[in-house]
């Protein structure tokens, strides 16, 4: 039976260890206390080719791929994930938590890779006409501890090992689009206990969505 209440699209956004997925997890939980159907995917990834084309980008060497063909991979991968899995999931009415999505492509292929912020948003916007989410959390954090966390907690990707100064890039390049978009993306501390960082997120979610979470 199609669902009354519109699903609704949350991505979440940062770098390498920001806590994206633990966040993930503990507003999965709380939504689906309240009732509400949701659905937990990642990009690049999402669907059986999506996590193919992932692989491709995730693994090797820090300079396997040009920033254009960064670009071109991540887009494929999102035009499959959205056509198959993120608007179907939205239009039955689930609430979509995706764990990275455009914004990352600005920020790591366009601002810190050097494509060009206009030449990503040209394509993501003209060419593609990407599904723009009803509200980014910006999980923003010095990169020394963000990378600290990842270390600790494993092996991490291709992206983890391209050096300190890309890293500087990704964290200024986010808080740029944040302070460009400040309607759709919020900027939260996530150098901060988890339950911290939970409480505002959810803060958000509520006055946003108007949810009882
Ligand atoms: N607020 C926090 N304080 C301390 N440690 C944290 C916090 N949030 C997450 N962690 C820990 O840091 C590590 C990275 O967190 P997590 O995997 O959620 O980050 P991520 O943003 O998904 O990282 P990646 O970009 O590598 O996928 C995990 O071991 C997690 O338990
Ligand atoms: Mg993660």
């Amino acid at each position: 039976m199609a669902s009354t209440s519109p699903g609704r699209f949350v991505t979440f956004e940062g770098g390498e260890g920001a806590g994206k997925s633990t966040q993930i997890a503990r507003l999965a939980a709380r939504l689906e206390a309240v009732g509400l159907r949701v659905l937990r995917t990642r990009e690049p990834g999402g669907t059986e080719e999506a996590e193919a084309i992932r692989r491709l980008l995730l693994e090797g060497r820090a300079e396997r791929w040009t920033p254009t063909a960064e670009l071109l991979l991540v887009a494929a991968a999102r035009a499959e994930h959205l056509a198959r899995v993120i608007e179907p999931a939205l239009e039955a009415g689930v609430w979509v938590l995706c764990d990275r999505y455009l914004d990352s492509t600005r920020v790591y292929q366009g601002l810190a890779g050097g494509v060009g912020l206009e030449r990503v948003d040209r394509l993501q916007r003209e060419v593609l006409d990407f599904r723009l989410p009803d509200l980014t959390i910006l999980l923003d954090l010095p990169v020394e501890v963000g990378l600290a966390r990842r270390r600790a907690a494993g092996a991490g990707s291709r992206f983890e090992r391209k050096g300190p100064a890309f890293h500087a890039r990704v964290r200024e390049g986010f808080r740029m689009l944040a302070a460009a978009e400040p309607e759709r993306i919020a900027l939260v501390d996530a150098d901060r206990p988890l339950e911290e960082i939970e409480a505002a997120i959810l803060a958000l979610l509520r006055a946003r969505f108007g949810i009882d979470a």
